[in-house]
This record gives structure tokens, C-alpha cells and sequence, in this order.
């Protein structure tokens, strides 16, 4: 039996693309008031600077002009008051809108492939890992970044549902998009991701299975508390 208490626990929540895990893990992180950081906006934001820098063209990555960027790069997560909410900075610059832009999404997983970029990433998520007390979500948190994490979770959903949600998610910032095309990129995500060489996407070993696609955010944590109990990290 393990002996953390549930003051200072490492949760990994790991998925594939569109599941809900960050409101899962947002929510997880309110409810034990953790430290919550969103993996995926970290391989957003380098996609983003690349695209900036001209690295990416077409299917070729520039990698010698990638690593001298990646050395002079930095990201990390702010309290933006306006928005009552932590967003993405990069470089000191407040780019949380723009990762999330339909261009961002259909090369960051080109982009997250590169062994020098989850070298680099994986470094900053392992420093806020530090101290405990953290959700992280993401690809590789229970196998690679926190491999010794408390409670890992590993989240999937009917593909079709998922991009439901993605694409009303998207509608709902007010960004014109199509179902299609919403659809084609999760697909390609899911494959890139779970089929790359370093890091692909799996459940560890370890991961208690979560499969939301019937299930409401309330649900979600309702299971989510009850898990708690049964692990013995109630206290
Ligand atoms: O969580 P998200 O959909 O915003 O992530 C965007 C992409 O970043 C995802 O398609 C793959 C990559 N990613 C990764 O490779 N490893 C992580 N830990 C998190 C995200």
C-alpha cells in the first residue's frame, strides 16, 4: 500500500486527442487544489514558434534550426487575471488562443515526434513535477514523465463523440470550422501519436482506464472520488 496522502499526490492523466482530459484534470486539480499543467499546450507553442520561424514547410522540419530554437525557448503557465485562468506563455509572450488555432493542430504532431523537443519539454513538465501535488494530462505523463506518478489515468472515447465535442468546443469560441475536418485531424493525431517512435502515446502498465464517452463531467468526477477511496488516498 502506498503511503502518500492526498495533499501531495502526482496524477497522470494520459489520452488520446479530444477526450476531455484537461477539463477532467482541471477539475481534479480544483477539487485537491493541485498545481494543474496541460502538456499539450507546451508541444502547442513550440508548433507555433515553429510555424512563426518558417521551421515547418509542408511534411519537412528544419531540425539544426529547431535545435538552436529550442535553446533559447521558454514556456511556461501565468495567471491571467481578465480570464481567471493560468495560460500558455511563450517566451514571456501570452499565446494561449493562437496555439489553439486549426493551423497549430494539424502539425504539432509532426512536431511532438522530434526527440529533441520531448527531450526539452519533458524537462520543464518534470520541474513542476517537483514538489508533488500536480494533475499533469498529456501523451507520455504515466510512462515517461512521471513513470512513478501515485495514480495514473488513462482516458479514451468513441472517436465519433469525441469529435462532437471538439467541434462544438471550437464553435463555441467562435472559431468557423467542419465537422469533417475536425474529425480527420483527431484521427491523424491519434495515429501520429500512438504509432511515433519516442514516447508514443499507451496506457502504462499501472493506468486505471477511464472511457467517458456516456459520461457528464460530474460523472467523471463522481468515479473519479470514488477511486480515491478505493486507493486508499482519502483523507
Ligand atoms: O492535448 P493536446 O491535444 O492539446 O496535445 C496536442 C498534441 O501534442 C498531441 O496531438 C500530441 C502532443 N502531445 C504529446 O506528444 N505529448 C504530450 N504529453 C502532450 C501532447
Amino acid at each position: 500500500m502506498r503511503t502518500s496522502n492526498k495533499n501531495n499526490l502526482t496524477i497522470a492523466v494520459d489520452g488520446y486527442s479530444s477526450c476531455g482530459k484537461s477539463t477532467f484534470a482541471k477539475e481534479i486539480a480544483r477539487k485537491l487544489n493541485y498545481k494543474y499543467i496541460d502538456s499539450g499546450a507546451m508541444y502547442r507553442a513550440i508548433t507555433l514558434l515553429c510555424s512563426k520561424k518558417n521551421i515547418i514547410s509542408g511534411e519537412k522540419i528544419n531540425i539544426k534550426a529547431l535545435e538552436l530554437l529550442l535553446a533559447d525557448t521558454d514556456i511556461d503557465f501565468r495567471f491571467t487575471e481578465t480570464r481567471n485562468r493560468h495560460e500558455t506563455f511563450l517566451n514571456g509572450k501570452n499565446v494561449e488562443d493562437e496555439i489553439r488555432t486549426a493551423g497549430v493542430s494539424d502539425y504539432v504532431s509532426q512536431v511532438s515526434e522530434i526527440g529533441q523537443v520531448r527531450e526539452k519539454m519533458v524537462l520543464i513538465q518534470r520541474r513542476y513535477g517537483k514538489e508533488g501535488g500536480i494533475v499533469m494530462d498529456g501523451r507520455d505523463i504515466g510512462t515517461v514523465v512521471f513513470p512513478d506518478a501515485d495514480l495514473k489515468i488513462f482516458m479514451t472515447a468513441n472517436p465519433e463523440i469525441r469529435a462532437e465535442r471538439r467541434y462544438k468546443e471550437l464553435k463555441g469560441k467562435g472559431i468557423d470550422t467542419d465537422f469533417e475536418a475536425v474529425k480527420k485531424n483527431i484521427e491523424k493525431r491519434d495515429h501520429i501519436d500512438s504509432s511515433r517512435k519516442i514516447s508514443p502515446l499507451k496506457k502504462a502498465a499501472d493506468a486505471i482506464v477511464l472511457d467517458n464517452s456516456n459520461m457528464t463531467v460530474p460523472e467523471q468526477m463522481e468515479w473519479f472520488e470514488e477511486l480515491l477511496i478505493k486507493l486508499n488516498y482519502e483523507n
